[in-house]
């Protein structure tokens, strides 16, 4: 039985985020997923996410494809996190590419070309635009 494993905040849930997890699971059998805390979000990305990280656990869980869902609180932790897991192969987008290499010693690391047009700041954008007009 194939672990797979990817990491991401998934804020404002768009059809980028359901192409890379139906990729990620045709890799193997069980799909588990690693969504970033709101403390996180705010020293990685410098705001707050739109959706509090309960609501976006609660929407990854819901997805079809996701078997296991955690929360990821700290980007140091990416090792431990993949042991505890028992993770064989890692995704990550590809706007991480060659970034997490060094966990190639603990399972298969993969990335995946991210789906164009679409990205959480991008959606967000768009609607402060409108509300502008
Ligand atoms: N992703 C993707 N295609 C997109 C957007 C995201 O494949 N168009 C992937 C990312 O590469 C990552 C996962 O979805 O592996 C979660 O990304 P996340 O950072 O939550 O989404 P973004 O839309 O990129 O968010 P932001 O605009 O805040 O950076």
């Amino acid at each position: 039985m194939t672990r797979v494993i990817t990491f991401g905040t998934f804020d404002v849930f768009h059809v980028g985020h359901v192409n890379i997890l139906q990729r990620a699971k045709e890799l193997g059998d069980t799909l588990i997923v690693g969504v970033s805390s709101d403390a996180l979000n705010m020293s990685k990305k410098g705001r707050y996410p739109v959706f509090p990280e309960a609501d976006r656990i609660h929407i990854v869980k819901s997805v079809y494809c996701v078997d296991e869902v955690f929360v990821e609180e700290s980007l140091e932790l990416k090792r431990e996190y993949l042991i505890e897991h028992k993770a064989d192969v890692l995704v990550m987008g590809d706007d991480w590419a060659g970034k997490f290499d060094h966990f190639s010693d603990v399972c298969e690391v993969k990335y995946f070309p991210r789906t164009d047009g679409v990205s959480t700041t991008y959606i967000i954008n768009k609607i402060k635009d409108r509300e502008t007009d």
